[in-house]
């Protein structure tokens, strides 16, 4: 493990930099962020591959990439939409080539969580990203599971994996790759699965076989719906996937009814209102229907979906989103004790992180 400078140095000054904060800043509304126990539920792994990292790895793998500092990186951080990023983004994990890469990038990640004050982290991988690169499988998968034990060992945080199919390839190629993980899915090093990528012209049905083996298998499922689709579309991975919770879901706004259903089942959904804005799928954190959903009864939760990409962590992520919606303390920490109901951590040590937070919310 080397190359990259320690992110046990990530200070508050430089997590503070990180999410867009000036360094001198006190800031009492990011420190109480901090201090509530979180869980990141929705994290893809590839998403969290910072411009140094990227031009490092490019370099000690020898794969050419048109950038030459990471501002070059950071200036191309300009998406008109979802499809926009995902070729920003697919083309950036090319330079992820060995397990040692996927293990530096999920120790880096758990790293900077963990400052953020997350305990718990449910992340995403996208392997047919790889292997359609001809890097294996196991190489990918073993790499991402050193890197959360190596993570757990460090910041004593708890993981767990998820495998995301990508949306725009078929229905096969998901089987095929849910075949190559089962030795994965017997001792639980992956725990569910996801579906991310291109939501436009994808739609759930596409995916409810493969849906319904991880099913019979016992498997957790998560699914990407409500991002750029409409309402229906988050309907319909209710009603076709069996799905555990909804990433972003945002468009759930839109319909009462399935409002009204979200918030009497408890489905959660994994919001990621800095992605929405970077990727326009609201116009601006002022508009975003978080609060709406919230108050609706919907188990909201606020999650970092690309970081590296969309200019936050999750710390980030609340703090902008509590300034623009003026989301009260409250609010704050119903939302971090969401993200742990909604999580798939033991339960023990959920009700402890919940007790946490009461404790915190008495003291304020
Ligand atoms: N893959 C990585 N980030 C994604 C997002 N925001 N939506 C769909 N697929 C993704
Ligand atoms: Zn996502």
């Amino acid at each position: 493990m080397s190359g990259f400078p320690d992110p046990r140095i990530h200070s508050t000054v430089f997590r503070r930099r990180a999410n867009g904060f000036n360094a001198e800043m006190t800031e009492p509304l990011l420190d109480y962020i901090v201090s509530l126990p979180k869980a990141e539920l929705h994290l893809h792994l590839e998403g969290s591959l910072e411009p140094e990292m990227m031009l490092a790895l490019a370099e000690r793998n020898k794969v050419e990439i048109p950038y030459s500092r990471p501002d070059d990186v950071r200036a191309a951080h300009d998406y008109g939409s979802l499809q926009d990023f995902l070729d920003l983004y697919y083309a950036g994990m090319g330079v992820l080539c060995r397990g040692e890469d996927f293990e530096e990038l999920t120790l880096a990640y758990l790293r900077r969580a963990a400052a953020d004050g997350v305990v718990h982290a449910e992340v995403f991988f996208d392997p047919q990203a790889h292997t359609a690169r001809d890097i294996g499988f196991d190489e990918v998968t073993e790499g991402i599971l050193a890197g959360l034990s190596a993570g757990e060992r460090e910041t004593g945080a708890t993981t767990r994996l998820i495998m995301c199919f990508l949306r725009d390839l078929s229905q096969a190629s998901a089987i095929e790759t849910f075949n190559e993980a089962a030795a994965y899915f017997d001792d639980g090093r992956i725990i569910g699965v996801g579906l991310d990528s291109a939501e436009i012209g994808n739609p759930p049905e596409k995916f409810a076989r493969v849906f319904a083996m991880a099913g019979e298998r016992g498997l957790k499922r998560v699914a990407h719906a409500g991002e750029e689709g409409p309402a229906s579309a988050v309907r319909d991975t209710l009603d076709l996937l069996n799905v555990d919770r909804i990433d972003h879901g945002i468009a759930a706004v839109n319909d009462r009814d399935l409002m009204a259903r979200l918030a009497r089942v408890g489905t959660p959904l994994t919001v990621c209102p800095l992605s929405n804005v970077a990727l326009k799928a609201v116009d601006s954190l002022r508009d975003h229907p978080l609060k709406r959903l919230l108050d609706a009864g919907v188990k909201v939760t606020i999650n970092s979906d690309d970081p590296a990409y969309f200019g936050g962590y999750i710390a980030g992520n609340f703090f902008h989103t509590a300034r623009a919606l003026t989301l009260d303390k409250a609010r704050l920490a119903l939302i971090a004790r969401n993200s742990l109901e909604a999580s798939f951590m033991d339960g023990g040590a959920k009700a402890e992180f919940i007790r946490q937070i009461d404790a915190i919310q008495s003291a304020n």
